[in-house]
């Protein structure tokens, strides 16, 4: 399973299932970005910089480039959380307004999540 790591003063590590998103990443990991859209690429606070493994995300595709665009976020290290599927291991920054404490409901979210795609679940580390 590809290794996901959060760079923030809270930030967490750990394997996840391929083909998560960075935001269902961040939610199994316990470490929940924000995601005020609900995930449709229409607000940006889900937003992420890249910092290693670019190439192990999704391509990006018309809809997250143009809101990126329109936020004046054109530089290729911006990413969108929500848009970004998990093909291999990658470190990102989040700025440090983006995460939210973890609730009761997220952390149910984030056990059905974590039970999905080829694996039962997801190996988290504190690094
Ligand atoms: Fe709104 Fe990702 S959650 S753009």
């Amino acid at each position: 399973m590809p290794r996901v790591t959060f760079l923030h003063p809270e930030g967490k590590s750990g394997e996840v299932p391929e083909n998560l998103t960075l935001l269902e990443a961040s939610q199994v990991l316990g470490f929940p970005l924000h995601h005020d859209c609900g995930g449709n690429a229409s607000c940006t606070t889900c937003r992420v910089e890249v910092q290693v493994g670019s190439e192990n995300l999704s391509e990006i595709d018309f809809d997250e480039q143009d809101l990126l665009d329109r936020e004046a976020l054109s530089e290729p290290w911006h990413r969108l959380g929500c848009q970004s599927r998990i093909h291999g291991d990658v470190i990102v920054r989040v700025p440090e307004q983006k995460w939210e404490p973890p609730t009761a409901s997220g952390q149910q979210a984030a056990e059905q999540l974590a039970g999905q795609g080829d694996s039962k679940g997801c190996t988290v580390s504190l690094d």
